[in-house]
């Protein structure tokens, strides 16, 4: 059995005395922050944790980035063209520092926990102050004292996997919110970097979550998203006492969470009890995201996922006949390496046989360090591209095909966004399943849960009307 380390107490006091400081410095001159987030869900958490430093340092929000005095990327590394254009967006950033010397600019996120990384783009940049990696964000007062008093920092600790709570979060939304259950991942797919650089898996105490959970649900928070890069083996090291299900059981009672959606699930792991959990408990969502990555058996073991292609058509079949209205999404890579036109096939076949809501499909690409970057069957980037556009074909008349089930389809939708550029206002939202739908209302009513009928469909969205 496994305990999991925090970050004691005493370290967190120290730096919200620190931000305190600073916040009787800066906030009489008025600094603003922007930060520009890429990647994943766990990126956009770790953006609030640090916006929320900022502000209690006495920074508020820029809204846009020309006018701030702190300018930081939380950077993802998934795959390699993410690099290129994080290259491109700091050298483009000289030029503001140039005409504002007091411009701070930093650098955070999964692309800092590369090897050599951090050291390398602090030479790279001299107008660079701040690079820091995933797993400091509780040092994050510190090292802003630092570069406000001139020094230039690279902080970046791979070996440290202690949990760190009582860290202040600055969130967008007001009624949905993201909550991290586990950090890291131990799966080591062959084509992932996440293992190497968010370290090994880790669970946060189930009471954490939930006091987190209450607190957000005190401030009007009707929607949470549990968080995890495989939130289906959230306690597998004994170190909570309880496994993902149980942990559904015991958040989903939160007075005033609606909505509790959570993500990724891994299909290793994603056991009958966690589907008894979904049929169950009333405000559990009834969608999976469920990365398949691939529908052919022998590229899944070549890409240790652990399960067959059988394996993953029975948990669909299983979650149907026990939730009749889920919606599964997934993610697919094509041209793995030795991924032959027949292997690529069965992946095709695969998706024609479920019906994903949506899947978000990528041609594979190489990460220096992981197991597949060092096959010599490497897939040529045109073969990779055909399958891609291929799948992606597919995919298109599938969401068409599953658009179309939901004519005459009435329910609950959060209002999460109003477009104005058209005659009629538009706002959309989500059904608890996660079926996107448009529809004509007003601007007030953002935030909002509204009962909309589904009246129509047009290519990728559904359109309706409040009922
Ligand atoms: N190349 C292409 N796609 C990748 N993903 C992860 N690593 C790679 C890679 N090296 C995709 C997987 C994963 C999603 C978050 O990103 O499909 O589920
Ligand atoms: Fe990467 Fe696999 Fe872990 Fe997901 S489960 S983060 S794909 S190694």
């Amino acid at each position: 059995m496994k305990s999991n380390v925090f970050v004691p107490q005493e370290e967190l006091d120290i730096q919200h005395q620190i931000a305190a400081e600073l916040f009787r410095e800066i906030r009489p001159r008025g600094l603003t922050f922007y930060v520009e987030t890429f990647g994943c869900q766990m990126n956009v958490r770790d953006s609030e944790t640090v916006k929320g430093w900022l502000t209690e340092a006495g920074y508020s929000e820029a809204s846009e980035k020309d006018s701030a005095d702190f300018i930081l990327f939380n950077t993802c590394c998934v795959r390699d063209h993410a690099e290129k254009r994080l290259m491109g967006n700091i050298g483009a950033l000289k030029e503001l520092k140039d005409a504002n010397p007091g411009l701070l600019i930093g650098i955070c996120g999964c692309m800092m926990q590369q090897e050599g990384m951090a050291k390398k783009l602090l030479k790279r940049f001299p107008h660079v102050s701040l690079i820091f990696g995933t797993n400091v964000l509780h040092k994050f007062p510190e090292m802003l004292r630092d570069v406000l008093n001139g020094d230039r920092i690279a902080v970046t600790d791979r070996a440290n996997d202690a949990i760190a709570e009582d860290m202040p979060k600055l969130r967008d939304n007001p009624r949905t919110a993201f909550v991290n259950i586990m950090y890291g991942c131990d799966n080591y797919c062959a084509y992932c970097i996440v293992p190497y650089v968010r370290g090994r898996e880790r669970s946060r105490k189930p009471e954490d979550i939930r006091d987190e959970i209450v607190a957000l649900a005190k401030d009007g928070v009707t929607e949470i998203t549990l968080l995890g890069q495989n939130v289906n083996s959230y306690g597998n090291d004994g170190s909570t006492g309880m496994h993902f299900a149980d942990l559904l059981r015991y958040v989903s009672d939160v007075p005033g969470v609606k909505r509790i959606r959570f993500m990724s699930s891994h299909p290793k792991d994603l056991n009958e009890d966690v589907m008894r959990a979904i049929a169950e408990l009333p405000n559990v969502c009834h969608h999976v995201h469920l990365p398949v990555q691939s529908g052919n058996n022998e590229v899944l073991k070549r890409m240790n996922r652990k399960y067959t292609r059988e394996h993953y058509l029975s948990i669909i079949e299983r979650l149907r006949a026990m939730v009749p209205d889920i919606e599964f999404t997934t993610d697919i890579i094509v041209g793995f390496p030795g991924e032959t036109e027949e292997a690529f096939l069965d992946t095709m076949s695969l998706v024609e046989e479920v019906g994903f809501a949506a899947a978000f499909t990528f041609a594979y690409s190489p990460r220096v360090g992981t197991v597949a970057a060092k096959r010599e069957d490497q897939i040529p980037e045109s073969v990779k591209k055909q399958r891609l556009h291929a799948l992606n074909e597919l995919q298109a008349r599938k969401t068409v095909e599953n658009n179309e089930t939901y004519i005459g389809h009435i329910g609950e939708v959060l209002v999460e966004g109003c477009d104005e550029r058209g005659a009629d206002t538009m706002l959309y939202g989500k059904y608890q399943n996660f079926k996107m739908v448009y529809f004509p209302g007003c601007p007030e009513l953002l935030n909002r849960y509204v009962t909309v009928k589904v009246t129509k469909t047009n290519k990728n969205s559904l359109l309706g009307e409040m009922i």
